[in-house]
């Protein structure tokens, strides 16, 4: 399929350069967390004027938990606290907040604090913000086919049904068009496993600007950068 669409409608965000923004200044890597989480607001809000309808960002992977105990702690306790303090603010704002991972591993008051915002801003739909915690690519493609496999066991589906489409039914992500572009930040051009499956055909930007530095005008540059790519999904321009 050849497409001229130019409309990055959905931005994926691998958010990487936390800790080593916190150890320039001499500081806990914590404290680069926390100067990370509050960029979020402002690229939230850059969204709609830039055509932006959906945005995902990685906050913690299925590999995050190698870290030390102290940082690992540190985030879940930020995660909380960014939930219990964001939460009125993105009601009021228009935003619908998702998250997607394995919830399994959380502790239960963070996930009940996920669940109350998920709720909360059902009724939204000027951006859709998802946060991937405990989130791996082949995690989730695993836990898709396990339950996909369960369903045929069940009688609910034929082996013979199973396409592509039907298995993006069961990803964590089925209520998400695919990524358009995703930027990584921190200067790693890796994926980390970040919506491994959704990005077939996304752009890519490895940009070196550490999180907690990136701006809404270094974010609004991609996005433009990005309307200006011809993208042809393995076909023909037309
Ligand atoms: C990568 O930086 C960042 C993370 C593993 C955590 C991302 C979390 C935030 C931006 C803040 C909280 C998010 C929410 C949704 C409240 P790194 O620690 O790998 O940095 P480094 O590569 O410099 O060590």
């Amino acid at each position: 399929m050849a497409s001229t669409s130019k409309k990055a409608g959905h931005v994926a965000i691998i958010m990487d350069g936390n800790g080593r923004w916190a150890q320039m200044r001499g500081r806990p890597r914590l404290m680069g967390h926390h100067a990370g989480a509050k960029r979020i607001r402002e690229i939230v809000e850059t969204c709609p004027d830039v055509g932006v309808k959906h945005l995902t960002i990685f906050a913690f992977s299925t590999e995050n938990w190698k870290r030390t105990q102290t940082e690992v702690a540190g985030l879940m306790r930020l995660f909380k606290r960014y939930i219990r303090r964001e939460m009125q603010d993105l009601v009021d704002r228009g935003v619908r907040v998702r998250f997607i991972g394995d919830r399994v591993r959380l502790e239960d008051s963070l996930v009940a604090l996920m669940d109350e915002l998920e709720l909360a801003t059902a009724d939204n739909s000027r951006v859709h913000l998802t946060i991937a915690i405990n989130y791996g690519g082949r995690d989730e493609v695993t836990r898709a086919a396990k339950r996909l496999a369960f369903d045929v066991e069940q009688g609910k589906l034929s082996h013979s049904d199973v396409n592509a489409e039907v298995l993006a039914r069961y990803l964590d992500t089925h209520f998400l068009p695919d990524p358009d572009l995703v930027i990584r930040t921190s200067g790693e051009a890796r994926i980390s496993n970040f919506l491994l499956w959704q990005s077939a055909y996304a752009e890519y930007e490895f940009i070196d600007t550490l999180w907690p530095d990136f701006t809404s005008e270094e974010f609004i540059n991609l996005v433009s950068k990005f309307g200006t790519r011809e993208r042809r999904f393995g076909g023909v321009l037309v």
